[in-house]
């Protein structure tokens, strides 16, 4: 029978409650999901004990999971995949959509070991949807509809938010907003180490960038404003910020963050050459 995809209506599976699963779960039951609706995978049973407890969804070995869903969702890590494929190729049930979150493997790894026609969905998300707020990139495998990405993107939506790629810009997707958020810690950390050589006290430094980074974030994604016009907001002429930003420049900041996100997008492609060679 064919699944009903409509809203309420599908039953999830999460096969790996790990940090992402259990994120994608709590999202679900956050955004109105009943928890008779939702069912999850783990290894460790006092884990999955402890989730049930928490949250209220039932475990279940990956056959009675996968036998009970009408969306299955891939939440092991990528070097994980070959005995889960190997469970869920034989207990899946036709036109069932498989959604997978791990990061490299392409959809033609999963439809090659599931059964023929089965609609797949790629996704990479990001860590912010430990707090609802991930972004969220979906690409449709060979046998995925419009539908299956909107089931996909509707799911996702509980999370954070969700655009559309080809496959092919998978790679540059992991570089950008995958690893994005490594970026803007990273740049959060040398900003307090600032503030600690001007002489602030670590916590107040760590207040000032903190919420000054969350400021700008809300403003960059709220606002309609293109961030140049944002920065030239707070560049007067001969003031502090103009000062600041030659020496961004001088220092080739903007040269090596692009640098930095290619070298992402190449270790990428590197590493999904790899796992499909394994
Ligand atoms: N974290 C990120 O920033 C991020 C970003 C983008 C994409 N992703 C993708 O999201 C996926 C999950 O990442 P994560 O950070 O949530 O990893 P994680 O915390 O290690 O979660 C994976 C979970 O799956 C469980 N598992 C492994 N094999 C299993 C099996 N055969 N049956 C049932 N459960 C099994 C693991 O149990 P054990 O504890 O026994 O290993 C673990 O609890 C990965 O594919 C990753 O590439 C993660």
């Amino acid at each position: 029978m064919r699944p009903d995809y409509r809203r309420g209506m599908t039953r999830i599976a999460v096969l790996g409650a790990g940090k992402i699963g259990e994120a994608l779960l709590a999202g679900l039951l956050a955004a109105g999901r009943s928890a008779s609706d939702l069912i999850f995978t783990e290894r460790h049973p006092e884990r999955a004990a402890d989730l049930t407890t928490r949250l209220g969804v039932e475990a279940a070995d990956i056959t009675a999971a996968v036998t009970k869903a009408d969306v299955v969702v891939v939440a092991v890590k990528p070097q994980d995949i070959a005995p889960v494929l190997a469970e869920l190729g034989a207990a899946l049930r036709p036109g069932t959509l498989v959604v997978s979150l791990c990061a490299g493997l392409p959809t033609a790894l999963f439809e090659g070991g599931l059964p023929a026609g089965t609609p797949v969905v790629r996704v990479m998300p990001n860590t912010p949807m430990l707090v609802g707020e991930a972004m969220s990139a979906v690409s449709a495998g060979a046998h995925a509809t419009d539908e299956h990405l909107a089931v996909a993107e509707e799911m996702l939506g509980a999370v954070g938010r969700v655009v559309r790629v080809p496959e092919s810009q998978q790679d540059a997707v992991t570089a950008l907003s995958g690893s994005g958020p490594a970026y803007f810690f990273f740049l959060v950390e040398a900003m307090i180490d600032a503030g600690i050589l001007l002489g602030l006290p670590r916590s107040v430094a760590a207040d000032l960038i903190v919420q000054s980074a969350f400021g700008a974030a809300r403003m960059l994604r709220d606002s309609d404003d293109h961030p140049v016009i944002l920065r030239e907001a707070v560049t007067s002429p001969a003031g502090t910020t103009i000062a600041a930003i030659r020496e961004l420049e001088r220092h080739g900041v903007r040269a090596a963050l692009i640098a930095a996100i290619e070298a992402a997008r190449d270790r990428s492609v590197e590493l999904g050459r790899s796992m499909q060679r394994d």
